[in-house]
Parts: structure tokens; sequence; C-alpha cells
């Protein structure tokens, strides 16, 4: 969950730029969404929907896939990162509209999408409602493909366990934040938000099949992790603290670990797909 002043969430110019440079900076980002655009199976598609595509970074491994004469649309409900995505991504193939993913179906005509690409934002959104509208844009066959971060999902790779070798970021956070800001965290819920039956029991309610769910890992390192969590909208813990308090804890949090420790992030990969008509 984002902390409650993460500046103006997603739709804030600092956020926007914040994010924008970690995606230049560092594989994560780039490298999830190579692996959804992939798994979409682009080299035929002639439309396709990047949902959620915040400053461009999937739009452009769609891009990279789909044939010149193909169109790809990024729909996103902050401005402020289409923005700096207009600017980064200048590719004519691609057109930005600003809407909220559960609106898809009032800005892309039914079933003219060859497939949907959402990286790293599903589970920002009313999931029943954006599956219902990926639906209606989908060809029959077209495939809807998306990922959840493992803590969302409530899944984790096996490689988590073997790369720990101390403390995580997270949790030196909480201890610097309770001792240095008197920081209490709220009671532990461990009930993923959108675990794979409550995602396949939604998708099977918006009459998609799923083809296929992959639990990934992304090894990357102390260092990435700090970058990510500077960015506004990331940056821990949650509760009553000032931008600024959160950036003097994770700096001391960091002093405490060695940057290029490997860490491991977790994904839930789905790839699902409207039903071809039956004959
Ligand atoms: C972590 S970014 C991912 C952006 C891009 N897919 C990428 O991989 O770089 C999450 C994006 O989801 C967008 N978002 C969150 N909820 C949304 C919603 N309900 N409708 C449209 N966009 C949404 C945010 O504005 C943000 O740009």
């Amino acid at each position: 969950m984002a902390p409650q002043d993460a500046l103006h969430g997603w739709d804030d110019a600092i956020t926007a730029q914040a994010y924008a440079a970690f995606t230049r900076a560092y594989p994560m980002y780039n490298a999830t969404s190579r692996d959804l655009a992939r798994r979409a199976r682009l080299t035929t598609s002639g439309l396709v929907i990047d949902l959620c595509g915040g400053t461009g970074a999937t739009a452009t491994a769609i891009l990279d896939l789909v044939p010149p004469a193909a169109r790809v649309i990024s729909v996103d409900n902050a401005p402020a990162m289409q923005r700096i995505g207009r600017r980064l991504v200048p590719d004519p193939r691609l057109t930005w509209i600003a809407a909220a993913a559960e609106d898809l179906d009032d800005h892309v005509p039914a079933a003219t999408a060859d497939a949907v690409v959402c990286n790293s934002a599903i589970w920002k959104t009313d999931t029943p409602e954006v599956f219902t509208a990926v639906r209606r844009v989908l060809r029959p066959g077209g495939r809807f493909v998306f990922n959840i971060g493992g803590g969302f999902a409530g899944v984790h790779h096996r490689d988590e366990q073997t790369a720990r070798t101390g403390p995580s970021l997270n949790s030196l956070i909480r201890q610097i934040a309770a001792r240095d800001y008197g920081y209490t965290p709220p009671p532990a819920d461990h009930t993923p938000k959108l675990s794979p039956s409550t995602v396949s029991r939604q998708l099977a309610q918006a009459r998609m099949s799923v083809l296929a769910t992959d639990i990934v890992a992304q090894h990357t390192t102390m260092a990435e992790k700090k970058a990510w969590l500077s960015i506004p909208v990331f940056a821990r813990p949650d509760g009553d603290l000032s931008h600024a308090q959160r950036m003097d804890i994770l700096t001391k949090a960091y002093a405490l670990t060695t940057p290029q420790t490997p860490t491991v992030t977790s994904w839930l990969v789905v790839v699902a797909q409207r039903p071809e008509e039956q004959p």
C-alpha cells in the first residue's frame, strides 16, 4: 500500500520524474515489461493495449515486438506520467490516452485489440471491472498478460529464500522508524490482495480463460531496492511521516546493508485469453 503522504500518488511531477529516471537506470520495469510482451505473442498484432502504461517502459517492450504497421495505445490515469512518457517514447505508432483502466472499453472499440499487456499495476485497479473491460476490447483469441507483485499475490519464488543473507531493507526501515520516529507498525495482515485463485475466479467471471500462471523471480540488488524505495509513491514506512523523514530512515537503513547484496523479487505472471468464438 502506498504511504499516506506519497505526494499526490502517481499524478505528480516529482513521482513521475523519479519513476522514469528509475526505469532508465535499473532493469526492473524493462525486464518485467519484456517478459510480459514476449508472452503476449505480438509478432502479428495490429493493435496492442499497454494498460496502466505509466512513462512508457512497457510500451517500449511492446513496440520492439509488434510489426511496423501495428498500433499501440498506452492507457494510464496519471497525466503526469504520460507527459514524461510522450517525451521518452516518441514513436508514431504509439498513442497516449489518459483514462482509468476500468474505463478501457469507453476508449477502445469492442473486439479490436490483439493483446492487452499490464505490467506492475493490475493490483492497484478494480480487477473485476478491468477484466470485464479488457474482455470487451480483445478480439476472440486475443491475449491478456499481466503480473502481480509476489506480496500482493501471496506467492514467493524459491530463490527468495536461498538468496537471503541478512535482514531485508524493509525490515531495517521498520526498525529504524521505530527507534528514531516512534513508528508503530499496523497489525500485520497477511491476506493476499489478489491470490492466484482470486485472479482465476475473477477472470472466469469476465469470461476469460487462463492459459498459464507462472511464479518468476527477478534478481536485483540492495542498491536497486534503495533506488526504488526513494520514489515517493513507494517510500516506506506508511503512517504519519514526511517524505524527508522517510528518506532519512532509508539512508540509515541502507547504510546497514551491502549495496551489491543480491535480493529477489517474486512475481505471479498470468496469461489469459478471450476464448475463440464457438463455431
Ligand atoms: C508501477 S507503474 C507501471 C507503469 C508501466 N507499466 C511500467 O512498467 O513502467 C503503475 C502505473 O499504473 C497506473 N495506474 C494505477 N491505477 C490505475 C488505474 N486504475 N487506471 C489506470 N492507470 C492506473 C499509475 O498511474 C502508474 O503509472
